[in-house]
């Protein structure tokens, strides 16, 4: 039985903390939550996010850039939060083809020390982030959330995530039930707006910045396997709608947009969006992951539960996003979003 959430915002200011706050979809969480009177507190190491896409709301929130298991003592000794946003990760395929063991260390022992200082300070409603990856290789081609799960072997690399994913939720299944600490777990499909860094492997600013340089577009494969992108700017309304909500704690939620798009069709959406010279280039999937890669043919959410839960329904459009990437890589060069080289 599902419970429809109340789409009221609150009224009274509440004390925030977002990890990884200074990162692509951090970043617009937390303008979300200044936006609506909320006093915020960002942990961030940096590595992959930045101080200035926090720009926007300078002065107004407080970032304590370190590492966030690092950090986690020095929480204790601020007044307690009302609400976490648990977003901090090693995100990105190329990142986690290559440290694995750093991206594992993060994606679950982090987890697992937050949760646990949580339960002990006040026990604030808690939102971590999972993947779409956690489905691993379904039968099905529309993924709902109490659907079995199939992983690769463990000899291919990029299946750590996947699991380290799964383990962040059933840390947070855990905590919910036995620790008595509030916690939604929000299965990210491919999110996507300005700010994103095609640096780490992200599709659409890697076509997006090699559109607006006037190079090929590199599409892995044969480009039919096929993804649904939904805008940063339409997920984290939700993300705060969640943990708003005592009828979705203790449940995970798919979030994201449910129209598919080939990686071939989303190529030639950026070019001719963009009124680019650029031309299609095919790349076997050994040349782009040499260290071995299975990719997923169709990822598409099954949207029904988040829907009934807090009436979310996506409303910007691919063409629109792929503008709004294209005017913020404009604005702001390479190295003011850090570095931003444009990826393989
Ligand atoms: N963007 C997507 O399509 C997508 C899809 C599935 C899941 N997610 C999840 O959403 C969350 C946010 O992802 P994003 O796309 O904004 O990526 P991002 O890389 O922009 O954000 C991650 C942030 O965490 C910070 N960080 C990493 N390790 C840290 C550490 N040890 N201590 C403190 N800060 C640390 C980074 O500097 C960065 O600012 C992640 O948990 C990711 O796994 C994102």
């Amino acid at each position: 039985m599902e419970h429809r959430a109340s789409n009221q915002e609150p009224a009274a200011p509440r004390r925030v903390l977002v990890t990884g706050g200074a990162g692509f979809i951090g970043s617009h969480l937390v303008e979300h939550l200044v936006g609506l009177g909320h006093r915020v507190t960002v942990v961030d190491d940096l590595s992959t996010g930045h101080a200035s896409n926090l720009d926007a709301v300078a002065g107004r929130v407080e970032l304590i850039e370190s590492d966030l298991e690092a950090a986690i003592p020095s929480l204790g000794k601020l007044p307690r939060f009302d609400r976490v946003f648990h977003l901090a990760a090693t995100v990105g395929v190329d990142l986690v083809l290559t440290d694995p063991v750093r991206a594992i260390e993060i994606n679950v022992g982090t987890t697992s020390a937050l949760l646990a200082h949580l339960a002990s300070h006040g026990k604030p409603p808690t939102l971590v982030a999972s993947s779409s990856e956690v489905y691993g290789k379904p039968g099905a081609s529309v993924f709902s959330e109490d659907d079995d799960t199939l992983y690769g072997p463990t000899t291919i690399t990029r299946w750590s995530y996947a699991h380290a994913k799964a383990l962040d939720e059933h840390l947070a299944m855990g905590y919910h039930h036995s620790r008595g600490l509030p916690t939604v777990s929000a299965r990210f499909f491919n999110t996507v707006g300005p700010r994103q860094r095609g640096t780490y492997g992200m599709v659409v600013p890697r076509f997006v910045e090699s559109a607006l340089n006037g190079e090929p577009l590199r599409v892995f494969g044969d480009g039919h396997q096929s993804r649904c992108f939904g805008d940063v700017r339409d997920i984290v309304p939700a993300l705060v709608r969640l943990l708003d909500s005592p009828a979705c704690h203790g449940r995970v939620f798919n979030l994201g947009s449910d129209r598919p798009v080939t990686i071939l069709e989303l190529a030639e959406t950026v070019i001719r969006t963009l009124d680019s010279r650029s031309t299609v280039r095919l790349i076997p999937y050994e040349d782009a992951y040499p260290s071995g890669f299975e990719d997923l043919r169709h990822r598409r959410p099954d949207l029904a539960r988040v829907r009934e839960a807090i009436g979310f329904s996506p409303g910007i459009g691919l063409e629109q996003t792929i503008r709004d990437i294209a005017a913020d890589m404009r604005a702001r060069p390479a190295a003011a979003r850090g570095g931003n080289g444009g990826g393989a």
